[in-house]
């Protein structure tokens, strides 16, 4: 069944479905197996083959109720063609940026040097082992690619406010990566994937009086897009300070909360279908803990529909025994 689909559609109360951040990554023995085999990153995620091995590898494992292709959100740069690379132990790490030079990218040229994450997608929906469970598609939010392609890294102290400072400079960027955004959304929804996610995993480095420009307005245009579709858009404004005004200025059909979020607040406050919450560092500790924290989330959301979820990637250092033992928590909780 598709559960996680179904549960934003219908507002189903009655089960919880479970996927997880990062489910394809580094704590998965399977996946640093091929790792280590590839070293460039960026053509990992060309391998169409690989793709669709890494993204079935947690499916396969844990029968998680929903498959998140194996990418990036480093993609849309490089589809861009600013250069990415991933230094071990560092992160991301970005060529300069030229607007002249980005400016003139086709659409057809960004298609052709992503058509292997298209093909993956393709293979991925027709494969019999993933039943008609979803397939989640993702993008990263246009704040968040903006960050990374200014910043050329992870922003991991922050931002330097002086490169947003260029209002018309910053908006043109927006505008085109608004632009490619839809294009990349739009070919994994005609290739396969039934719900969008939208990562803006730096939302919370923007200050209020930016949020509109920066944040609300250029991924409701996305929403607005993903939403001709009939297909489900979930929301992942981390670290955002205030849930609720971005729901109401965004409107995705569902939101993923971090876990600085108290979910006891947040239940009230909003009333679309909720999805994430636990910190993945729970996962790092012991059994008893495990099920103390997860049921908190499992209890609070009961009459709300709720997609368990962590608030933000699951670590690399996790233990395979603790994610089978979270799964089993959510499914036996009545
Ligand atoms: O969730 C999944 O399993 C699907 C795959 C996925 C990856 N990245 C694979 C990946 C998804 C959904 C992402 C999203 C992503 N990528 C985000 C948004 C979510 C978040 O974590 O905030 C961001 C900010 C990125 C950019 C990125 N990619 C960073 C900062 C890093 C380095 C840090 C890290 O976690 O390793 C990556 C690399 C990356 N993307 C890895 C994976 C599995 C690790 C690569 C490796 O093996 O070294």
């Amino acid at each position: 069944m598709s559960l996680v689909s179904n549960c934003i559609k219908t507002r189903n109360k009655d089960n919880n479905p479970i996927w997880i951040m990062r489910q394809a990554g580094r704590y998965l023995p399977e996946f640093r197996k091929i790792r280590e085999k590839n070293p460039d990153f960026i053509n990992l995620c060309l391998n169409k083959e690989l793709v669709k091995e890494i993204t079935l590898q947690p499916i396969k494992r844990f029968n998680l109720d929903a498959a998140i292709i194996f990418s990036d959100i480093l993609m849309v740069p490089f589809g861009l063609n600013q250069t990415v690379e991933f230094k071990k132990n560092y992160g991301p790490i970005l060529g300069d940026f030229v607007l002249d030079k980005t400016l003139k990218v086709e659409e057809n040229d960004f298609e052709c040097s992503l058509s292997p994450v298209y093909k993956a997608m393709k293979n991925i929906s027709k494969d019999k082992s993933l039943g008609n469970k979803d397939i989640i598609g993702f993008v990263g939010a246009p704040w968040t690619l903006l960050v990374y392609i200014l910043n050329k890294s992870s922003p991991k102290n922050g931002i330097d406010h002086k490169i947003i400072e260029d209002e018309k400079y910053i908006n043109q960027i927006l505008n085109i990566l608004i632009k490619f955004l839809k294009l990349h959304i739009k070919n994994q929804i005609n290739n396969g994937a039934t719900v969008i996610q939208i990562f803006d995993s730096w939302a919370g480095l923007v200050e209020d009086k930016g949020l509109e420009n920066l944040v609300y307005s250029p991924t409701h245009e996305l929403t607005k897009y993903i939403k001709t579709f009939n297909v489900p858009v979930i929301c992942f404004p981390r670290n955002i300070k205030n849930y609720r005004n971005f729901v109401a200025n965004v409107k995705p059909d569902a939101v993923n909360i971090d876990y600085s979020v108290n979910p006891d607040e947040i239940a009230d406050k909003i009333d679309i279908p909720i999805q994430g919450g636990m910190d993945p560092k729970i996962l790092l500790t012991d059994r008893e803990n495990l099920k103390k924290e997860a049921e908190k989330y499992l209890n609070v959301f009961k009459d709300h529909p709720y997609i368990f979820n962590l608030g933000h990637g699951i670590l690399p250092e996790t233990k395979i025994e603790m994610v089978e033992e979270l799964i089993k928590i959510v499914r036996d909780f009545k």
